[in-house]
């Protein structure tokens, strides 16, 4: 088992990371003195194949367990959820020790993180993520919350959780869309940071394509270190935090047109990080040469790196980005790269420049 410390004083908190590791989620919940009592929320998909051995463990480490399901996918990340969460802790008669056990991807984390950061004022809460894109990133950090019809995430919190637990076997029942989409993020921290994981990952990515455990963990591991630095020096995303959205702001906006429905956040960030590339080798120097590198890396993986626009779509697409959540004072920022492995956040980029970017991701 690899551990990741996430550095935030009295808030600091554990990743562990490595195979067959859902059994023990009650001994170490008990490790960190948690409350009497806990809530499991999970999903549709992951309750038949994971909820039993979480619930035993808990049970059989003293803690008396209740278990809450959400239909499964991205509607589910909304107040109504909450809501129904909410009745079902207060039916259970969850109090201020008590904790939320968060079971499953994204949305589950996101959504019962929020119920976490806001029942009776804020209860603990545990992660355990069952999909690559929560293991190295949605479930580290504590940006917890849910979706508006006007935007994704626009109602949250930062709210750390008390452990995060990594289970690798999960991810031998994820789809390989799902777990492709997940290999994005992690390519994205070879970019911002890691110049020597980046080789590593054109080396090794048919291994992690077959899931070889050998690579894996110690690869899942490099990115939680790297996100629980930039989180530890950057809680509130005042300023460093934001190089973890390379990509993002053209992915988002891919996202906002197509209305969720035709790529998977993944995707849509390996066509955003292609053509955030694109503008840092024309705006910051980022080498051409290493430019193709990535957009190769994300091909050799399966990934999509460009996408279909009408010229309709285009300018949808470009008013997207106006409505991203880092939009400030009316300027859209972009995190750029000067090498692979080096990237600084805050770039103001011309229109013309978007374009030109898009002209290379389009057809
Ligand atoms: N997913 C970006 C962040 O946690 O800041």
């Amino acid at each position: 088992m690899r551990t990741v410390q996430v550095p935030l004083d009295d808030r600091s908190y554990r990743i562990l990371i490595g195979p067959d590791l859902m059994p023990q989620i009650g001994r170490q919940c008990r490790r960190l003195k948690l409350g009497g009592a806990c809530t499991v929320i999970t999903d549709e998909h992951v309750r038949p194949l994971y909820a039993k051995t979480v619930l035993n463990s808990l049970e059989s480490a003293g803690f008396r367990t209740h278990l809450v399901s959400i239909p499964a996918g991205e509607p589910s990340k909304q107040l109504k959820m909450v809501h129904r969460c909410y009745n079902a802790l207060a039916e259970a008669r969850l109090d201020r020790r008590s904790f939320v056990v968060a079971l499953g991807g994204g949305v589950v984390g996101d959504m019962a993180g929020f119920v976490a950061a806001s029942y009776l004022r804020g209860v603990d809460f545990v992660q355990i993520p069952t999909t690559l894109l929560s293991q190295v990133d949605s479930s580290v950090g504590g940006k917890v919350g849910v979706n508006l019809k006007a935007g994704k995430n626009l109602v949250g919190a930062f709210y750390q959780p008390r452990l995060v637990l990594c289970d690798l076997d999960s991810l031998k029942t994820l789809p390989a869309r799902e777990y492709r989409a997940g290999l994005a993020e992690v390519i994205k921290y070879g970019i911002i940071d890691d110049a020597t994981l980046f080789r590593r990952l054109e080396k090794d990515m048919s291994k992690i394509l077959s899931k070889d455990s050998s690579v894996l963990g110690s690869i899942i591991a490099r990115c939680c270190q790297i996100k629980a630095r930039v989180v530890g020096a950057d809680e509130k995303e005042g300023g460093l935090r934001a190089i973890l959205n390379y990509g993002h702001t053209i992915g988002h906006a891919i996202e906002a047109i197509t209305r969720y429905g035709t790529f998977l956040h993944g995707e849509a960030i390996s066509i955003g990080q292609v053509a955030a590339g694109i503008l840092s080798r024309e705006l910051t120097g980022f080498p051409e040469g290493e430019a193709a590198r990535a957009r190769h890396l994300f091909e050799i993986t399966g990934l999509p790196t460009s996408l279909k626009l009408s010229t309709l779509q285009r300018k949808k697409l470009m008013d997207a980005m106006q409505l991203d959540k880092k939009v400030s004072e009316g300027k859209v920022k972009f995190v750029l790269a000067s090498a692979i492995g080096s990237v600084t956040p805050g770039h103001t980029v011309d229109p013309r420049s978007v374009h030109a970017a898009l002209d290379q991701v389009t057809s």
